[in-house]
């Protein structure tokens, strides 16, 4: 292969990466919407439960693709599907392993087209705080949002800044010096978050709030809500882009992938039901009611806007939220980078310069989608909701399965042993057998009847 493929620096260089490009906006943005919308606590069980018996194995499973075959994921799979263990597996598995990793670019394409409009969203109020903090005007955020969604071209130009970044730090092969970046911004934005949590623990919805968020209703579930949850959990881990493969191919021999895999989705759903405790009790305590994208923004900037010193939150609050946004934008134009230079062999400024491009044009849908396309719903959702919801609850559970499925059956068995057993570590064996079972006969029936039941529900309405 004539791609130049570096190692992470060190080990915490690995964590560093695939922790920030765990933690975006999938768990302070995403994540509150989504629990908002299925009822709360017990559907955040259920989140974190499928985390553990679903994300992490399927995690495991494709940073052992990349680590294996030395590839990002279009390549990764065609060598197992030509491999010599693959010739026992049917025809048209390998077929459909063949062409498996081009629709996990694919769905990355889209989902960073429109990622890359909320993190224009977060530039905006990034700005609103500074210009807030400096000029002593008082800000109503209420007014900023509203502005914000009825400006399509607002948010285009913010778009397109926030792609310049994303471009210029890919094409120049910055990321090494990015990662020691986000690595530093992650702590204090945990401090930040606690403190925030802290704050918002005393208004008094919070005890509301966090029955909401902790006390299991099942009866509050709908028919969709396996589906979204499931969704949830790839999206937030990034499971199914191939990202987790090229961060995988990176990986040095000696790493212990399933440790690797375990610590990344627990630190990652921390983050998110912290953030949750965070934003519930502003929700509960709005006059109008919440919900949807905006969610984020409709609360966390009143908070901001009400307390002494509250904009000097603001600008740190959306400044490590930029730079979270920005560390995920950046793994998701590296997965798409990774694999044109491997299967097309072009170069990276110019691989980098026409994914980004692509993935620009397609961001114009969303960023009208409040304005100038606003006509354009299906049922209560707009364009951008509409994009989110058939991507990240159709598309790439079945990308995901696809991917994890081509791993168990395509691998050779003795490969797979031999990233999981570790001979100073006992139960490594039983985590082996479990991973397997986990794969083969849990996470499957899981997926399958999640999409059942998400179709059921649009057709019944
Ligand atoms: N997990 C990220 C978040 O929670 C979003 C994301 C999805 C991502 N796929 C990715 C990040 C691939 C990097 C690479 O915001």
């Amino acid at each position: 292969m004539s791609v130049r493929r570096g190692f992470w620096g060190t080990r915490f260089g690995f964590y560093l990466a695939a922790i920030g490009s765990a933690f975006g906006l999938g768990n302070l943005w995403r994540f509150p919407y989504v629990v908002a919308e299925n009822g709360g606590g017990a559907f955040v069980l259920l989140y974190v439960f499928l985390v553990f018996i679903v994300g992490t194995p399927f995690l495991v499973g494709e940073l052992m693709l990349g680590k294996v075959t030395r590839s990002s994921i279009i390549q990764a799979t065609q060598k197992l599907a030509r491999d010599k263990f693959a010739l026992g597996q049917s025809l048209g598995f390998r077929r459909l392993a063949l062409f498996s990793g081009y629709f996990s670019v694919a769905i990355a394409v889209v989902v960073l087209a429109y990622y890359a409009v909320i993190s224009g969203w977060v530039l905006h109020f990034l700005m609103q705080f500074l210009v807030g903090t400096f000029s002593e005007r008082s800000l109503n955020t209420e007014q900023a949002l509203a502005h914000l969604l009825k400006n399509g071209w607002l948010q285009v130009g913010l778009t397109s800044v926030h792609f310049l970044v994303v471009m210029v730090v890919i094409a120049k092969d910055i990321e090494q010096g990015l990662e020691r970046w986000v690595g530093y911004m992650m702590p204090v934005f945990g401090v930040l978050l606690v403190i925030l949590a802290i704050r918002s623990s005393s208004m008094n919805t919070a005890t509301d709030a966090f029955r909401f968020m902790l006390y299991p209703d099942f009866s509050k579930l709908n028919i969709s809500s396996l589906g979204q949850a499931l969704g949830h959990v790839f999206f937030t881990l990034s499971i199914g882009f191939g990202a987790m493969v090229t961060f995988g191919s990176y990986l040095r021999d000696n790493v212990y992938t399933p440790g690797a895999g375990f610590r990344v989705a627990t630190v990652d759903s921390l983050i998110s039901v912290f953030a949750g405790l965070m934003i519930f009790p502003l929700v509960l305590a709005s006059p109008s009611p919440i919900s949807g994208p905006e969610l984020l923004f409709q609360t966390v900037p009143v908070l901001f806007s009400r307390v002494g010193g509250g904009y000097w939150f603001g600008v740190a609050f959306f400044l490590c939220l930029y730079l979270a946004a920005l560390g995920a934008s950046i793994g998701l134009l590296e997965t798409i980078v990774s694999n044109l230079r491997e299967t097309k062999k072009v170069k990276r400024s110019h691989a980098a310069m026409w994914a980004g491009v692509v993935c620009f044009a397609l961001a114009l849908v969303p960023a009208l989608s409040s304005s100038m396309l606003k006509g354009i719903r299906w049922g209560d959702k707009g364009i951008l909701e509409l994009l989110d919801a058939i991507l990240i609850n159709w598309l790439l559970p079945i990308a995901a399965l696809v991917v994890s499925q081509v791993v168990v059956r395509l691998m050779s068995e003795d490969v797979q042993k031999s990233e999981f057993i570790d001979d100073e570590f006992a139960p490594s064996a039983e985590t082996f057998r479990h991973w397997r079972i986990l794969l083969k006969y849990v996470a499957t029936p899981i997926i399958v009847l999640a999409l059942i039941l998400q179709a059921i529900g649009l057709f019944s309405g």
